[in-house]
């Protein structure tokens, strides 16, 4: 491990967590909904690659959902193999992040230097990284195939343009950029790195993050937001997880509309003068509550440390970073960007 484990400071701030349990709530677990496949089922049609993965192999975890979407953990896929069908496709990732602000000296040159690292190693990647000062992007050095476009964005001050901004700009980008150059695109929060392999196994449609906080918790802990009269309302009993923003994407398509649904979600709300309670992340998960993803990627995606260890977890592939709210916030900014993380 290459970067010291912190102790992450959820409390502070004006922010706050709303769930804020404290985390050895996490022992008393709810035991994770079993695979229903019956062993060696396809689930794909033809050749599909997914058809590879040994779903079997983790009878501790969940591997797949009730629509036969894979849920990803380490032992279910063979890496050669999923590495070779896709170098054969000659396959583009494109991966975006904003960085506006503090967030860019912050979190951007680490983001950058581990997706070098660890995110789709052997593959085309294309970095969109959105940010409101292009002239500090840092100069990480890229290897061969992969390229970084800076897109510039403006700065809002007030929290719902910015959470607006976010899928208003990705949506954009696919349109200009991301159409024509990648098959596929991830979407990721900046105050991040990684630490393991993030690669082609997690390619699909539609790809939706398992949120580490609550993978072993009750539904009725879920923090959906529960005013009925947001977009992004889900009642007692809806809803399959808890999916986390940090992480989303799918094909260029299928992303576009995501952003474009999420946006229309935050827009509505907005002229209803209401407000989420998580923001783009609620909307995200009404979305793929209507709309199921067709692959799940295991806490070991997005894993917080704070959590500590924990026996189903073998591997952590991407890791929240500390959050240095003291120097990410700043005083003058009404800290909008407690809202994204
Ligand atoms: C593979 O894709 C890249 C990026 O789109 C392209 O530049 C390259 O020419 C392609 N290679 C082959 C062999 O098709």
């Amino acid at each position: 491990r290459v970067f010291n484990k912190r102790k992450i400071n959820f409390f502070g701030g004006g922010g706050g967590f709303l769930f804020s349990l404290p985390h050895r709530h996490i022992e008393r677990k709810a035991p994770m909904a079993k695979c229903n496949l019956s062993k060696g089922a396809r689930i794909r049609p033809g050749n599909d690659i997914d058809n590879t993965l040994d779903l079997w192999s983790r009878s501790d975890v969940q591997t797949c959902m009730p629509w036969g979407a894979p849920v990803i953990w380490e032992g279910t896929f063979d890496a050669r193999q999923y590495d070779e069908y896709y170098r054969k496709r000659n396959v583009t990732v494109g991966l975006t992040v904003f960085a506006v602000g503090k967030y860019l000296d912050v979190f951007l040159e680490t983001f950058l230097i581990t997706a070098e690292w660890y995110f789709m190693i052997g593959h085309n990647v294309i970095y969109y990284v959105f940010t409101d000062q292009p002239n500090k992007v840092p100069k990480v050095p890229l290897a061969n195939k992969r390229l970084l476009r800076i897109i510039p964005v403006s700065r809002h001050q007030r929290w719902q343009d910015v959470s607006m901004l976010r899928m208003k700009s990705i949506s954009e980008v696919i349109d200009i950029f991301v159409s024509r150059e990648a098959q596929y695109l991830f979407c990721m929060d900046v105050d991040q790195f990684f630490e393991g392999r993030f690669g082609v196994e997690t390619l699909s449609d539609s790809v939706a993050q398992m949120h580490s906080w609550f993978y072993h918790r009750f539904s009725i802990f879920y923090s959906y937001d529960r005013n009925p009269k947001s977009a992004a309302y889900m009642g007692l009993g809806e809803g399959d997880l808890y999916y986390h923003a940090a992480v989303f994407g799918g094909t260029w398509q299928k992303v576009k509309h995501i952003v474009d649904s999420c946006y229309q979600g935050i827009w509505t709300d907005k002229q209803n003068n209401v407000e989420a309670l998580w923001h783009d992340e609620s909307h995200l998960n009404k979305y793929f509550w209507l709309h199921k993803p067709s692959k799940v990627l295991s806490p070991e995606y997005c894993w917080d440390d704070v959590l500590g260890t924990q026996k189903d977890i073998f591997i952590s592939r991407l890791s929240w970073a500390k959050k240095q709210y003291e120097v990410v916030r700043e005083k003058t900014e009404k800290s909008w960007f407690s809202f994204f993380f």
